[in-house]
């Protein structure tokens, strides 16, 4: 009887392009309690520890108890240790040291966090995406103060380098404060609607801040109507946020189009995003994360005539409370503000001011999937295949902007070859290698690269193969393969340079892929490695034009590289100094885009750099 082998995941290529700034959050000035050192030892956890008494539970700074810090089983990349610190916390700052009275300390490391400890945001390091400076003995404390502070509740330190003559040694502490938070849920069916008191003072000026957590990429956040057909709306669609404001009398005829501003992209990663609107008539302040722009609509009228209705989470059809005209929105918002009016208070203790409608509840549920996002080239997942079996079944969605990228390798049955699903154009490709043979491809899809999520289900039973994009488009050709991982699928990214680089991982001698330039112009290619030979073979596969190489395979750095690979998910370049930027010319650090990016004014808009649509300029 055949079973299914198969593997479900979210695979996230393209990071969020901002951090948040704390809106409504607490005075930094008072914000800095040490927040670990009064932590049990059960609230810290890590990858593996040397011995018992080199256990997270070790790692509080300036103390000495079990072996004086804690140090992983083996000192490599792999390594974390994470803290719990009970709820969501702000946190401005973190502080790291080696561990006591030995050779062992982190020089360089990383920092992520998460709400539920499952999914997890890095923090970005102004305009770097190298880790944080630490250590250089193993007692002095090196601090790093955060800007912006983040809020979380688990927190991650990723060792990266450390003392060459010791081993990866740590004890940490993390600064800040408690963290107000009133939330709200809804669940795509849902909106909250608040009456403004019409007998108060108009205010001159409406202030509305929030922080919102989206489970799908469109949705109403809030929207406002009154007379003659002016509103403001602000929703999310594909993953942007879009700001719609309309002054025009409907009843004359429209001079103007109504106003809208875009901001942002890939807003809808289950992570927190602040959002800002000060309205004073028709000029508005539109803050999303820390970005701010400022517009006026150029309507008939500078003034707003709006009803003294707020509706959050989706439009409600008048008249028909249940129903609502636009996609509502699914997910959580936070801290919901309006002139200084704590919305999601009033809503939980139903005052009369608040009408709710459709279900909805004051707890931010954990997302059942989880995103994985490829950091690097070299990132990579590998999942354990089903050896031997007849059917092999694989399931995950994607999202990049990348045209061309490697989402899945693996092997065919008994090494006769393999397979790797990639995008190329923006096409889904399936390639089949197999020895003696010109390889085999299947595509789908197209314009896939645009940023939105896309499910991806490859099958293989028999000698038949299937590969769905977006449950429209399939192909089903006849290979006279079975796709048997045998032992491993890989998701992102996955070349060594060079069957040296397979040699160091201890492989042995086979069929494999390598990239010689990494990110560079050349694509990889399949090769035959010889790991009998202490100077390695590289014969390539596949015909006539079979070459063999000695030595070794050196990749030429570029002064710009844009995105090559779907396991980068950055664009990048390379500084004179060789540091890595995330940001290109005249844009914000750690906007990871490009000047025109923010602004929407690209040569193609739907990429974040000039360069990115294949031109020379930024
Ligand atoms: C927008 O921000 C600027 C600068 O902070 C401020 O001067 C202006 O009054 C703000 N406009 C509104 C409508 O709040
Ligand atoms: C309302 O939402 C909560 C939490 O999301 C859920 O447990 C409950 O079953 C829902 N109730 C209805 C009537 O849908
Ligand atoms: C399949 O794709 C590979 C590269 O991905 C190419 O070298 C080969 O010519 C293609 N085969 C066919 C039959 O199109
Ligand atoms: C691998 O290298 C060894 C030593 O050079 C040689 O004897 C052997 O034939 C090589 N194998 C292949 C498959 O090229
Ligand atoms: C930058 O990297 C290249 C290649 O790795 C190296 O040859 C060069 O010396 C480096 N430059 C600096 C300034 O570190």
């Amino acid at each position: 009887m055949a079973s299914v082998a198969w593997a479900v995941l979210r695979v996230l290529l393209l990071l969020p392009t901002q951090t948040w700034s704390p809106v409504g959050a607490g005075n930094p000035r008072d914000c800095d309690a040490p927040l670990a050192s009064a932590l049990p030892r059960s609230s810290f956890s890590s990858s593996s520890e040397l011995s018992s008494s080199h256990g997270p539970g070790f790692s509080r700074l300036n103390r000495r108890d079990g072996a004086g810090g804690w140090t992983p089983l083996v000192s490599n990349k792999y390594q974390w240790l994470q803290i719990d610190l009970g709820e969501r916390m702000e946190v401005t700052a973190v502080a790291t040291q080696g561990g006591y009275g030995s050779s062992d300390w982190v020089t360089s490391y990383l920092l992520m966090f998460s709400d539920g400890g499952r999914n997890w945001k890095q923090y970005r390091r102004e305009e770097s995406i190298w880790g944080f400076p630490g250590n250089t003995n193993a007692d002095s404390v090196v601090h790093y103060r955060l800007q912006p502070p983040f809020e979380a509740r688990f927190l991650r330190f990723l060792p990266l380098a450390w003392n060459p003559r010791g081993r990866i040694g740590m004890r940490i502490e993390v600064y800040g404060c408690a963290y107000k938070s009133e939330v709200v849920y809804f669940d795509g069916q849902s909106a909250l609607l608040y009456r403004l008191d019409k007998n108060s003072l108009k205010s001159i000026r409406d202030i509305i801040s929030l922080k919102f957590k989206a489970m799908q990429s469109n949705g109403i956040l809030l929207h406002r109507e009154g007379q003659h057909g002016n509103h403001i709306t602000l929703e999310l669609i594909k993953g942007k946020l879009v700001f719609f404001l309309n002054s025009d009398n409907a009843e004359l005829p429209s001079t103007t189009a109504p106003v809208t501003l875009t901001l942002g992209s890939l807003l809808d990663d289950q992570h927190w995003h602040s959002v800002r609107i000060e309205l004073l008539d028709t000029q508005v302040n539109f803050t999303v994360d820390q970005h701010t722009h400022h517009f006026q609509a150029k309507g008939e009228s500078s003034y707003l005539d709006l009803n003294f209705e707020i509706s959050f989470g989706g439009i409600p059809t008048p008249g028909r409370a249940w129903e609502f005209t636009h996609k509502s929105f699914h997910g959580c918002l936070e801290n919901l503000y309006y002139n200084g009016v704590d919305i999601i208070e009033l809503a939980k203790k139903h005052k009369p001011q608040i009408l709710m409608m459709g279900n909805v509840s004051f707890s931010c549920p954990q997302s059942q999937t989880v995103p994985v996002t490829f950091l690097s080239s070299r990132s990579y997942l590998a999942l354990p295949g089903n050896s031997g079996e007849d059917t092999v079944s694989i399931t995950f969605q994607f999202r990049t902007w990348n045209r061309a990228g490697h989402l899945l390798f693996g092997k065919l049955r008994r090494d006769s070859g393999s397979f790797v699903l990639f995008l190329k154009d923006g096409k889904l490709k399936l390639s089949l290698f197999q020895l003696g043979q010109s390889p085999r491809n299947v595509t789908a899809g197209a314009g896939l690269n645009d940023g939105q999520w896309h499910s991806v289900s490859l099958s293989a039973k028999w000698s038949h193969v299937s590969v769905v994009v977006d449950d429209d488009t399939a192909f089903q050709p006849l290979v006279a393969v079975l796709i048997d991982s045998g032992d491993t699928y890989y998701f992102g990214a996955l070349y060594e340079r060079s069957c040296e680089a397979h040699k160091h991982r201890g492989n042995p001698s086979g069929l494999y892929y390598i990239d010689a330039d990494g990110s560079g112009p050349l694509g990889p290619f399949l090769v035959y490695c010889n790991m009998t030979d202490a100077a390695w073979t590289v014969v390539r596969h596949g015909g006539p034009d079979a070459v063999t190489v000695r030595g070794t395979l050196s990749g030429r750095p570029r002064s710009a590289a844009s995105f090559a690979y779907a396991g980068i998910p950055l664009s990048w370049w390379v500084g004179r100094t060789n540091e890595t930027h995330t940001y290109w010319g005249g844009s914000l650090p750690d906007a990871q885009k490009c000047t025109c990016g923010l602004e929407g004014s690209c040569i193609e808009s739907q990429y974040y750099c000039s360069c990115d649509a294949g031109r020379n300029e930024w």
